[in-house]
């Protein structure tokens, strides 16, 4: 069964992409397999010279992992996907398949830890140079651009941990005014609050760690883009390098795409409540959250998200002393770098995500001692409202 293009989202996450067996079964089955057979040796020639259609080998393709892609397709309007072992498979993936040395990249500096690395030490190593701008200036992405030279646009918006948001709309009109491609990590919007492709970027990652599993239990990732860019770019690279998803891993994230849009619709309900509690409480300096009118770009918001977020980043007041305090204090929501899961989850991103970014680095994307980032889980508002209360009068 295809996936049907006029489907809403919670009905294509239950039924997109589904791949029967003969069996019939209802729940969708996982081929735990590296391999195929073919019935003659003729058969596996025409399957190699692509004249027959069917699955090789796991590296490459398998059918777990295809509903999974094609669910994925479905729910962001892609024509093609393919599906990665990590977040940050699909990020180094998407980044370094079509680059070559002497190219140029202009990404926002307000990016995941490891996908800075990724940008500023691993790529020039190979002849890649990188520009890091701040994302919320046009200014600075249209001056960092190099004609000729400039092949790839990155960023992720929100941004991990601040919350920032960048116009990806007017990013990507940049991008084909120069003729460089946008790449967009989209965790933090979720494919439900913010569907880039619509607002003109070329290709889109998700760790499917976060959101789309949701309940804490594997690593996976995703590259979306025209099939055409794909089997450019992505098809020989993503076989030969191997950062395939394990089918297991995809059928686990198949059945977190079926919840997906209850779960997220409920933890940014929560989470909205959760931030207006915190901006009210004197022990707080500052709250940014995307679906407050106070967010610093609240009009670009309500352009391009559909939604609010289902986290939160937050000062508390007395730097980090406080931010410890309080994170120890604290008795529901558990402290871990994680997030999007059906568990409330806190970090201090200054010790942990972003530890390896300098104090001025870190002070020039609003990451203070004092700064926490709450992932809001299933865990009942008034629960989590109260938790985080009498953790902030103990500290
Ligand atoms: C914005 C962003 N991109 C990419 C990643 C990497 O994902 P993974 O941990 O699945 O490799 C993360 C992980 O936290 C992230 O927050």
């Amino acid at each position: 069964m295809t996936a049907k293009q006029n489907w809403k989202p919670a009905t294509a996450l239950v039924h997109g992409g589904t791949l029967r067996s003969g069996f019939g079964e209802t729940s969708e089955a996982i081929y735990l397999t590296q391999g195929f057979v073919y019935d003659t040796a003729e058969a596996a020639e025409a399957r190699f010279k692509g004249e027959e259609p069917g699955f090789i080998y796991s590296r490459y393709a398998n059918p777990t992992v295809d509903m999974f892609e094609k669910r994925m397709c479905a729910l962001e309007g892609a024509e093609d996907a393919r599906a990665t072992s990590s977040g940050m498979a699909a990020v180094s993936a998407a980044l370094l398949c079509s680059l070559r040395a002497g190219d140029h990249v202009v990404a926002a500096r307000a990016l995941f830890g490891s996908c800075r690395w990724v940008v500023e030490t691993l790529m020039p190593r190979y002849g890649i140079e990188t520009t890091l701008v701040d994302g919320t200036s046009m200014q600075a992405w249209e001056e960092a651009v190099r004609p000729g030279k400039t092949k790839i646009f990155f960023l992720e918006s929100p941004t991990n941990p601040t919350l920032e948001v960048i116009d990806i709309a007017a990013v990507a009109k940049l991008a084909n005014a120069t003729g460089a491609r946008l790449v967009v990590d989209n965790v933090f919007a979720t494919p439900l609050q913010q569907k880039p492709l619509e607002l003109g970027a070329h290709v889109v990652v998700y760790s499917a760690t976060k959101h789309i599993d949701g309940q804490g239990r594997c690593l996976g990732g995703v590259i979306l883009s025209d099939k055409k860019w794909i089997d450019e770019n992505l098809h020989d690279y993503f076989r030969h390098t191997g950062p395939s998803l394990s089918p297991f891993n995809a059928w686990t994230l198949l059945k977190g795409l079926e919840t997906l849009p209850l779960r997220v619709r409920q933890q940014t309900e929560s989470a909205a409540r959760v931030a207006g509690f915190l901006a009210c409480h004197p022990g707080i300096a500052k709250v940014i959250y995307p679906g407050r009118n106070d967010h610093p770009q609240a009009d670009i918001i309500a352009r391009q998200m559909k939604g609010g977020s289902t986290l939160i980043c937050f000062e508390v007041k007395g730097g980090k002393p406080s931010a410890f305090a309080f994170s120890n204090a604290l008795g529901i929501t558990r402290i871990s770098n994680n997030l999007g899961d059906a568990k409330s989850l806190i970090t201090h991103p200054a010790t942990t995500t972003h530890k390896n970014l300098s104090e001025e680095a870190r002070a020039a994307l609003g990451i203070n001692p004092g700064t926490l980032r709450i992932s809001i889980g299933l865990e009942d508002a008034d629960d989590l409202i109260a938790d985080i209360d009498q953790a902030l009068n103990a500290g």
